[in-house]
């Protein structure tokens, strides 16, 4: 174990801590439970997140629908202004991401849009993809009369936790429309690299979208300088938007002024929308791809939950993430490898993300055990406990106190009695 000179030891961990700058923001967070390691499902209030929300609950109180324009900022725009801060994140520029919609739906409208435009009509996923992104492709492509069974190649995987840029290579075909991939897979935690496979998306004349719902947030992107021409994500993980909030998309600057596939009037051109025309005019900018009204209450807790990230910077948040992770992995090799517990997750911390999957035979009996202590993580089938060490609010003593409660379950009943309740 060489997590930077530390042991293996309580005192270690708190050495680590001692010198982590990050480590006074978790003061900043409402923490339901002591050991909070589910922030890649659903990050926690912040005092920031929860006093935007109030801020616009009391406009509504205050100015009713005159909030829309006299709001502090006018509620009209907060899609796009939100977006220009979000750009940030990705790296895009101002005009080339909104805030919008919901991560599923706005793959049903990218996806269908890049359908239009595209000159092929294939669509490669991989079978290790969230289910929502391959429901909503198959939906796309159905409604253009393509049967899914012929237009939807999916990549295998030859380990059953991560892909091959070899294999998403051989996939490919001067056929193929759109290449749609996440940035990190929700399960293993592998870390794609964004830059290589628009390039090979490209190079077959198709184009490069992305699901960036486990990197936004924890991961710093180029989306812009690697030329990919759309993606989405979600606020509720790494962002700590809160339960439901209203996603992002990104779409390249060269795509702007199509009709997006799912068009509404929040999409249309804000200078005229309130002419209340019938023909539809797309604003020219990712902002077209805005369905209906805004949300407010669900887009509300972004605004103050962007300030913590914007405070800290993603460098420094992918550099405590990566800190967070190597020394689970390392704590993990040293204590838990011989009690049957293997590391799911690429080891090489640029081909991870913000969380490591544990692979265990009894995961779900685990997963009980940790959560009856405090240990908050979630199981995801076959045999996954993601445990997510989100670098704003979790520290490595935390990390450390996670491992040693896992060593004592192994080692006692406790897990032998949840296997009893059948859940395994
Ligand atoms: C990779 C990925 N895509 C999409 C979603 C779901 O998106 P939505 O917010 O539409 O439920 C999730 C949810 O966890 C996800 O992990």
């Amino acid at each position: 174990m060489d997590i930077d000179g530390a042991d293996a030891t309580a005192a270690g961990a708190r050495a680590l801590d001692d010198e982590d700058p990050l480590a006074s923001l978790q003061a900043r967070f409402d923490l339901p439970d002591e050991w909070y390691l589910d922030g890649n499902s659903l990050g926690p209030a912040s005092d920031e997140s929860v006093a935007a929300l109030e801020h616009v609950i009391e406009e509504w109180r205050t100015l009713g629908i005159r909030g829309w324009t006299e709001g502090n900022p006018p509620w009209f725009w907060y899609g796009e202004r939100l977006g220009g801060r979000v750009a940030d994140l990705v790296g895009a520029n101002g005009g080339e991401v909104v805030v919008g919609n919901s991560t599923t739906v706005n793959i049903h409208t990218l996806i269908g849009t890049f359908l239009d435009l595209a000159d092929g009509t294939k669509v490669v996923v991989n079978e290790l993809d969230f289910p929502t992104d391959h429901y909503a492709i198959r939906s796309q492509l159905r409604a253009r009369g393509l049967d899914p069974a012929d237009h939807l190649v999916v990549v295998e995987s030859d380990d059953g936790r991560t892909i091959s840029e070899d294999d998403i290579r051989e996939a490919m075909d001067s056929n193929v429309a759109i290449l749609f991939f996440p940035s990190v897979l929700y399960r293993s935690g592998q870390l794609f690299d964004l830059e290589t496979l628009t390039k090979i998306a490209h190079e077959y004349g198709a184009f490069a979208g992305f699901d960036l719902a486990h990197s936004v947030g924890a991961v710093p992107h180029d989306l812009h300088a690697f030329d990919v021409d759309f993606a989405v994500w979600c606020h509720y993980k790494y962002v700590n938007a809160g339960p439901g909030a209203v996603a992002g998309l990104y779409v390249n600057e060269r795509h702007h002024g199509v009709t997006p596939a799912l068009a509404g009037w929040w999409g249309h051109d804000k200078e005229t929308q309130f002419e209340m025309s019938l023909e539809y005019t797309p604003a020219q900018s990712a902002g077209a791809w805005q369905i209906g009204t805004i949300p407010l209450f669900a887009a509300a807790p972004l605004d103050g939950a962007l300030s913590v990230l914007e405070e800290v910077g993603m460098d420094a948040i992918r550099e405590k993430s990566v800190a967070l992770t190597e020394y689970l992995i390392a704590l993990c090799d040293e204590r838990l490898a011989q009690r049957g517990v293997r590391v799911g997750s690429p080891r090489a911390p640029a081909k991870r993300g913000g969380h490591v999957a544990l692979e265990h035979g009894r995961a779900y009996a685990l997963g009980d055990a940790l959560r009856e202590r405090g240990y908050i993580v979630d199981v995801r089938p076959p045999n996954v406990v993601r445990v997510c060490p989100s670098p704003l609010y979790i520290g490595f003593h935390d990390v450390w106190s996670f491992v040693d409660a896992m060593a004592d379950i192994l080692d006692s009943e406790s897990l032998e009695n949840s296997e009893k309740r059948g859940v395994t």
